[in-house]
């Protein structure tokens, strides 16, 4: 009898099974259905994919690909680490979102967790990396009417040109990428645009009247990977705090050990007035993001001023503390430096032999080369093409520029691997 049930179970899993397979849709049709019934605000590169772990990820037809974008560095810890998504299914199975009209029984572990991890008195939890900048412009601005003085609509906050710091319309307004801005207007004044890297373009945008704050990437990564100047951070920190001006660091991109450290700062020991967080808090798993500064700024923000429906949820709380836990239990950080060092070494060899790069930048795993061709043609795209048929998917991040920005778990083989696919496609093309 048990026998005779066991035979049927079975037949009947084979048969959801094949259901199941038959579902499955082609790339092709995947394609389609975006192409159709999704809004054209992307221009992905065309592959469909359907699975990832680690360092890989696998597209609808079941071919496996070395993921050399890590979802633009919020998959530090590689895709679906068992550890993350445990933490994420155990709270989504217990208690998911509560709203912050209620206290919950994970936040308050969480921010203390978060707040002691990066050395800060408080964190104000959100969700993606555009609201978390949002949420450091709003901070920034209340401090300089609250605590200095600035007098109310006067604040202005210095940025850098070619920025990248996400997509709402306060946050466009300053930026100078014509794709991001064309008809999105009237922007949000407020904003003194200066050069990148340029001690002296600060120096002179500080010494004008009501300035607020300076907000910075460590590294400009949407832009193209550009490294500042050593000493950079430091120096704009040093005259941020002469002029009583906070120090804003954008780390959605740099932070979580992505170039080698926690923070990118921490390659110059700045800690910023004011830290926003956000991709790879959450190990790509959910959307986390957070920002952090001391009591003396945080108190500024006080009940109904700000907030968010999901920010600080319980799950978001459980799959950022283990996210953070598998940074530090994996030593990712280290782990990024080396591999990073290996990365650019094996890179310059390349391009002694040959004209097509220009050259390799970057710092830890977070890495861009620079294609001998102008920024209107197509040939970062062609070589992406070409990578991506020889199983490595990595994306052009301006005209001219490809990044690279593996998973930090990568281990040294698979890296080497990685330099073997890229060595051949280029060589070939
Ligand atoms: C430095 C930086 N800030 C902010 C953002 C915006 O993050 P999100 O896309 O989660 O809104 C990004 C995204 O690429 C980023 O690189």
């Amino acid at each position: 009898m048990l026998s005779v049930m066991s035979f049927l179970l079975n037949q009947l899993n084979e048969k959801i099974m094949e259901t199941t397979a038959n579902k499955k849709i082609t790339s092709e049709q995947a394609i389609a259905l975006e192409d159709k019934y999704g809004a054209h605000n992307y221009h992905p590169l065309p592959v469909v994919l359907s699975k990832g772990e680690g360092v890989y990820v696998w597209d609808a037809e079941g071919k496996r690909y070395y993921d050399f974008l890590s979802a633009y560095s919020a998959v530090n810890q590689g895709h679906s680490h068992p550890k993350i998504v445990k933490a994420l299914i155990d709270q989504a199975s217990t208690l998911a979102l509560t709203s912050r009209a209620f206290y919950n029984d994970v936040l308050g572990e969480y921010e203390k967790y978060v707040t002691e991890y990066f050395g800060f008195d408080k964190v104000l939890p959100m969700n993606s990396g555009a609201e978390a900048v949002e949420t450091a412009i709003k901070l920034t601005r209340k401090y300089a009417y609250e605590k200095n003085g600035i007098a109310e609509n006067e604040a202005k906050i210095i940025v850098c040109e070619n920025n990248f710091h996400g997509r709402t319309t306060t946050i466009i307004s300053f930026s100078n990428d014509p794709d991001a801005r064309k008809n999105f207007g009237p922007y949000t004044p407020g904003f003194i645009k200066i050069p990148y890297n340029d001690i002296d373009a600060l120096e002179q945008a500080l010494s004008e009247e009501n300035v607020a704050g300076f907000l910075v990437e460590p590294i400009q990564g949407e832009a193209g990977v550009y490294v500042p100047d050593e000493g950079y951070l430091e120096e704009a920190y040093e005259l941020c705090k002469a002029a009583g001006v906070l120090f804003v660091a954008d780390e959605v991109q740099t932070g979580i050990a992505r170039t080698g450290q926690l923070l990118a700062v921490d390659h110059e020991n700045v800690q910023p007035d004011i830290l926003i967080l956000g991709k790879a808090i959450s190990g790509g798993v959910y959307p986390v993001s957070a920002v952090l500064a001391n009591d003396h700024i945080m108190e500024v923000i006080k009940p109904g001023e700000h907030g968010s429906t999901f920010g600080g949820n319980p799950v978001a709380a459980k799959v950022a503390m283990a996210a953070l836990e598998v940074i530090k239990d994996e030593k990712l950080a280290d782990n990024a430096e080396k591999m990073g060092q290996l990365f650019r070494k094996e890179m310059n060899q390349l391009i002694e032999g040959t004209e097509l790069i220009n050259a390799v930048r970057g710092k830890g795993l977070l890495n861009a080369i620079l294609i001998n061709d102008t920024e209107e043609s197509s040939t970062a795209w062609d070589i992406c093409i070409k990578l991506r048929d020889n199983g490595l998917l990595a994306k052009p991040t301006h005209g001219n520029i490809i990044r690279f920005a593996p998973p930090l778990v990568i281990t040294e083989e698979q890296l080497m691997d990685c330099v073997q696919i890229i060595r051949k496609t280029i060589l070939e093309f």
